[in-house]
């Protein structure tokens, strides 16, 4: 909770003609997805149409609360394999007076939901149901969450934050080879009607160079820009949720969507080396996590070792070990389980995770009766500050890639298989990678367990960074590395984005390293020491922001590993 008072100003009418003009034709926007200085505010995000339509709220007067949303729903648009309106995720908000605040908008289990709703005739687990089936969408929670944070900490008249994605989706944007060959590949492979009409032209799909409309998409942002989040959670929107819930086997009903609350929470916060780390406490597993690791990490003269070297690589393998069985153990949603939070992110409790790690022999973990469910890699995170220094870091979802891959016939947007975090069940233990421990199965009301780790760094009271990641599990240990490489090694915000990273998640027990992120040599002595070691692939997304502690200049880095990301200023 936001711990003292914030100065709310009066709110400001953006000019929605700018808006319009910056965006309705994408394609006379130069294309420009490099680093962005600047003194002004930045927004830097998967997908650079949409940096431009929080860039734009930004020039206009609104604050960083303001153009987070105006993203969020411009990439609700542009980027469907995550940008959603009808998926969750989390804010965190840092203050120019150094409080800070998270807002929760994690999708919930519908009333009927209960812990063996994934079992079927004959009583056996099926992960159809479980993560593909209409039984895998949660409750969303991003129109609720959006509204909530604007309603708390926003500047700028609603209607304008929406308006943009009206017009984005009314009108279409161009689309790049990168997300026309990711919509065709959706297209070829859903089973769903109204997913290939709202996403091809009558079946035929889209090429790169080709402008794509979304007109019901259209039509469901603007009953949200008229009458927020109750544009979303009743009347017309709500019914044709309903309706294709009911029509494909389905639980959420109009009065689950009715009942839906987001939260504002207190984040979890830890230091290190004097640095302040403000992450998302429960039902995120990410900040708890990072911060175990953290504190872990602190007894180790790390930048000695060199970065990605072996020693480097084992330590932090040591420690993802430690933190991601933490994990497994005790995270869920804290209004149902007892997490204890404050025992998890302590130093005492990261020294006795500390005292069994060998300096040079890996650890072996053990599957007992804890083993992690599988993830998809499809989500997208993406970072604002504004002129004054007030930061906001996002990380939102479908869970899949075009998430349950059902379009709302009418409604135009995609549902989330966010149900599908959930445990498979009581009991359900197996080597394959189930999980049934308790405190994460699926109850009325309850919110899945995350991975998303949207985080902000500080430092003696000012803005260090805000950083954050999509990639299920990867996400923990991605925004991990981003703060060792801004504290321990000292890298720019767009070194620290742009470095190989490494994931180890307990189970399974391998080291997988980003291809060219280490030497053949570091390779053959981590498995001497013990590790697995799986090269190649890319992790993450991390489009960050960062403040240059020399010059005090806003940095807007985008991931290059996203071909679609971009960062953009915001003119003042
Ligand atoms: O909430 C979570 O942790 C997952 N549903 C996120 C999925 C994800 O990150 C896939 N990513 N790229």
């Amino acid at each position: 909770m936001l711990r003292s008072g914030f100065n709310r100003r009066t709110r400001v009418a953006l000019p929605v003609v700018f808006l319009l003009a910056a965006t309705a034709a994408p394609s006379v926007v130069a294309q420009d997805r490099g680093v962005v200085r600047t003194d002004a505010g930045v927004v830097a995000s998967q997908q650079w149409i949409a940096s431009q339509v929080g860039a734009d709220v930004l020039a206009a007067g609104g604050n960083a609360v303001d153009a987070a949303i105006a993203t969020g729903f411009a990439l609700a648009v542009t980027h469907p394999t995550a940008g959603n309106i009808g998926g969750g995720g989390f804010m965190v908000i840092r203050f120019p007076n150094g409080q800070s605040t998270a807002i929760d908008f994690r999708e919930k289990a519908p009333l009927a939901a209960h812990p063996e709703m994934w079992l079927d005739e004959n009583g056996e687990y099926s992960s159809e149901m479980h993560h593909r089936s209409h039984l895998a969408v949660g409750v969303p929670g991003t129109v609720a969450g959006f509204e909530k944070a604007h309603t708390l900490y926003g500047e700028a008249q609603w209607a304008s934050l929406v308006d943009a994605s009206v017009a984005l989706a009314e009108e279409g944007f161009v689309l790049s080879d990168a997300l026309a060959g990711s919509i065709a590949r959706f297209v070829g492979r859903t089973p769903h009607e109204a997913s290939v009409q709202a996403y091809s032209r009558e079946g035929t799909p889209y090429v790169a160079g080709e402008t794509m409309s979304l007109p019901d998409l259209a039509r469901s942002l603007a009953r949200i820009r008229d009458q927020g989040a109750d544009g979303f959670y009743s009347g017309e929107t709500a019914r044709l949720i309903a309706s294709e819930m009911r029509r494909g086997g389905g639980m959420i009903t109009e009065e689950d969507l009715a009942r839906y609350r987001a939260r504002e929470r207190t984040p979890v916060t830890g230091t290190y080396r004097g640095y302040d780390v403000i992450s998302m406490p429960p039902p995120s597993s990410g900040g708890v996590a990072i911060v175990t690791m953290l504190n872990i990490l602190e007894a180790y003269d790390l930048a000695s070792m060199g970065h990605n070297s072996a020693e480097y690589i084992h330590h932090l393998a040591e420690a993802m070990r430690r933190a991601f069985r933490e994990r497994a153990a005790y995270l869920a949603d804290s209004d149902f389980a007892d997490v204890p939070v404050q025992r998890l992110t302590g130093k005492e409790h990261a020294a006795w995770l500390r005292r069994n790690i060998h300096p040079e022999r890996a650890s072996v973990s053990h599957p007992s009766d804890v083993m992690l469910p599988p993830e998809s890699m499809q989500t997208t995170h993406y970072s604002v500050v504004d002129a004054d220094g007030m930061a906001v870091s996002v990380t939102y979802t479908l869970e899949s890639g075009y998430g349950s891959g059902i379009v709302v016939p009418g409604a135009g947007f995609l549902l989330n298989n966010e149900m599908g975090d959930f445990n498979a069940g009581p009991g359900i233990t197996s080597e394959s990678g189930l999980i049934g421990t308790k405190p994460n199965l699926a109850r009325p009301e309850q919110r899945m367990l995350s991975s998303m780790s949207p985080s902000i760094v500080a430092r003696d009271g000012e803005l260090v960074a805000v950083v954050g990641s999509p990639g299920g599990r990867t996400i923990i240990n991605t925004t991990l590395q981003l703060i060792l490489n801004i504290v321990d090694f000292g890298m720019s915000i767009d070194e620290a984005v742009a470095a190989r990273r490494i994931h180890h998640q307990w189970l399974p027990d391998r080291i997988r390293i980003e291809a060219d992120g280490t030497s053949p040599a570091a390779i053959q002595r981590l498995e001497e020491m013990g590790h697995t070691v799986q090269m190649g692939g890319q992790q993450g997304s991390a489009n960050s922001i960062g403040v240059d502690p020399r010059t005090g200049e806003i940095v807007g880095a985008p991931d290059p590993r996203s071909p679609d990301s971009g960062a953009r200023a915001g003119r003042r």
